[in-house]
């Protein structure tokens, strides 16, 4: 990892040529507590997020799934997320401010710095594209195969990792990229084996979903560089400011898409109580994957979520009467092969640092 500007401002601090970072012995216990504490707070959200991405995935698929009488339209349902998780920010942002400061801080932050609100508008566009192509995927795929194949993200991810932050990852994890791309198609191959319910196409799934994994890798680094850019903008306030653009053109995509339903029906058809579950908690999700970026990195978020594809796999085994094939499970294990040998590599490093005395970059020793 490279280091950063942080690195000059701590008065604790002194660099080696090597770009590793010596501090004196008593500063050394205090260093230890703020790792100690990020990573208490790192291990917390990945453990949530990949519970939350588990019941995500089953929920999502069984609200696409089930036999009803009026289906819901999805387009709708992303409208809906966008305009919750915009209130949790905007509630979460009055939090942190006085009343009058917090309708001060949304003018200062949002109305008075159009090119700052602007900069999040790329993240928010490419979010709303792939969570409604998340929804054809789900209508088209079983659970587990759309859990799988969503993990094309960490391979996405990574890439644009190293086009868009310029870090660098070493042969053995792009090797431990590589075995995960072979896992994801081979489960894909499951989807001929699987049962199809009727009108399901599983090539229309996959493509859906191998493009939202593109915007989605996308998207996360993108955010990942604003967020932990020079503006001093909170992490709910960045949210809010996606909103600006989220709102609206999800809402402009419900017209697109399914102007005559919703003309017909009206918004909330087919909204019952497992739908308004789904989207309330597509909205958790959501900003549970913000939180996430912002203590830990999308490649590490990613890497969690694929832990979720074993509590979905025995999910859907109870919800959907899914029945593993043999190349499903040798894809699977694949899957989890490769985030272990990525995750080595990154312990090791992390255990040889600590041997040596050494903190690999002062951000995550000091700064959250
Ligand atoms: O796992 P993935 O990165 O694809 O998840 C992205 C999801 O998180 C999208 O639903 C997106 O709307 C949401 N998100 C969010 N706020 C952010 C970043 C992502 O709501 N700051």
């Amino acid at each position: 990892m490279s280091r950063n500007d942080d690195d000059d401002k701590h008065p604790l601090l002194h660099s080696t040529p090597e770009g590793s970072v010596k501090i004196p012995v008593a500063s050394v216990s205090i260093g230890r507590e703020a790792t100690q504490t990020k990573g208490n707070m790192k291990t917390t959200i990945l453990v949530w997020l990949t519970l939350q991405n588990s019941i995500h995935t089953l929920l999502i698929r069984y609200s696409r799934a089930r036999e009803v009488d009026a289906m819901f339209v999805s387009t709708v349902a992303v409208w809906l997320t966008e305009v919750i998780k915009c209130f949790i920010c905007l509630f979460l942002v009055a939090q942190e401010e006085t009343p009058r400061r917090f309708i001060y801080a949304l003018k200062t932050q949002i109305l008075e710095q159009p090119f700052d609100t602007l900069k999040v508008c790329i993240p928010a566009m490419i979010y709303i594209v792939q969570n409604n192509l998340f929804y054809v995927a789900a209508s088209h795929l079983d659970a587990a195969t759309f859990m799988i194949t969503s993990q094309l993200k960490i391979f996405t991810a990574a890439i644009f990792t190293v086009i868009i932050l310029r870090r660098s990852l070493n042969t053995t994890q792009w090797f431990a990229l590589g075995v995960l791309f072979v896992g994801v198609s081979l489960v894909q191959l499951q989807g001929t084996a699987s049962k199809t319910m009727d009108g399901e196409s599983p090539f229309t799934g996959f493509v859906a979903v191998v493009v939202a994994c593109c915007l989605s890798g996308f998207a996360g680094i993108y955010f990942e560089k604003i967020l932990k850019g020079s503006a001093p903008v909170s992490l709910w306030m960045r949210n809010v400011q996606m909103a600006v653009f989220a709102i609206p053109s999800s809402f402009l995509a419900i017209y697109m898409q399914d102007a005559k339903t919703v003309n017909e029906y009206g918004l909330l058809y087919g909204f019952d109580s497992i739908v308004w579950l789904t989207v309330l908690w597509y909205g958790i999700g959501g900003l549970s994957v913000a939180v996430c970026i912002k203590y830990a990195d999308n490649i590490a978020k990613n890497f969690a979520t694929s832990v979720a594809i074993v509590l979905s796999t025995i999910g859907s085994m109870f919800l959907f009467d899914f029945i593993p094939s043999l190349t499903f499970l040798l894809g699977a294990a694949l899957v989890i092969f490769s985030i272990f040998l990525y995750s080595s590599h990154q312990s090791m490093v992390a255990a040889l640092g600590r041997l040596r005395g050494e903190i690999p970059t002062t951000k995550e020793a000091f700064c959250l």
